[in-house]
């Protein structure tokens, strides 16, 4: 991997409560970097679409509701928060028992996914202009979709049974089976490892080994 004192795009990928979050936040605190979760970005549309009483399988009215929307970005300390219409969700509706179960319905759907591409990519430009060190975006699709380009792409994973006892502590009602298998199996921009990205299984080490790790790899 390059190694350069250059603004950095760093990309983490892998199903859910696999450690993405922690490790992006851990990352970014250490190397200076603007964090994005783009899992939060599904959610949103999810929260939005939703709120104006239309499901997954409405494709004419959902199309209407993302033409309406309009996205913005808050940063909060590391954090880069989308926004509609210039408002953020409280974290607990984008985590609600709803959204679980949704979320991953409306991911898979091309236009919600086209709403999001050039925003994401866009916010590689809001991290240089704010001066940080670099980017750090986790999801699904960042390595293969999103920034393919990236210098460094890792992909996380953990057996099922961490995952779940993760999920479990912080006290989430999320089917995290149901929804990976609906992330991998879906047409558009399914779930995979990307191609010559770092697979580091979360379930082996500690928070702070998988950080130092990542750390080690990229060169800082
Ligand atoms: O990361 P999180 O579990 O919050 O993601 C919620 C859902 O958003 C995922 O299960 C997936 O369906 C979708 N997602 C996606 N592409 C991303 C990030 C999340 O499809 N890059």
């Amino acid at each position: 991997m390059p190694s350069s004192n250059t603004f950095k795009i760093i990309t983490i990928d892998g199903g859910a409560a696999v450690g993405k979050s922690s490790t992006s936040k851990g990352l970014a605190e250490r190397l200076e970097l603007m964090h994005v979760d783009t899992g939060s970005h599904y959610r949103t549309l999810t929260c939005a679409i939703l709120g104006s009483g239309a499901d997954a399988e409405q494709s004419e009215t959902v199309s209407k509701i993302l033409e309406a929307i309009k996205l913005s970005t808050q940063i909060d300390g590391r954090t880069a928060r989308l926004g509609i219409n210039e408002v953020v969700p409280a974290d607990s509706d984008l985590r609600s028992p709803e959204v679980n179960a949704q979320v991953s319905k409306f991911a898979a759907i091309p236009e919600v996914r086209k709403k999001l591409f050039a925003y994401q990519r866009s916010l590689a430009d809001l991290a240089r202009e704010q001066q940080y060190a670099g980017l750090i975006m986790e999801g699904r699709d960042i390595g293969s979709i999103i920034f393919p380009e990236a210098a460094y792409r890792f992909f996380l994973d953990a057996d099922e049974a961490t995952r779940a006892a993760r999920r479990a502590k912080e006290g989430q009602t999320d089917s995290i089976a149901a929804r990976d298998k609906m992330d991998r199996t879906r047409l558009a921009a399914p779930l995979v490892c990307p191609k010559g990205a770092t697979l580091i299984n979360t379930a082996d080490h500690t928070l702070e080994e998988v950080i130092g790790k990542i750390t080690h790899l990229i060169g800082s």
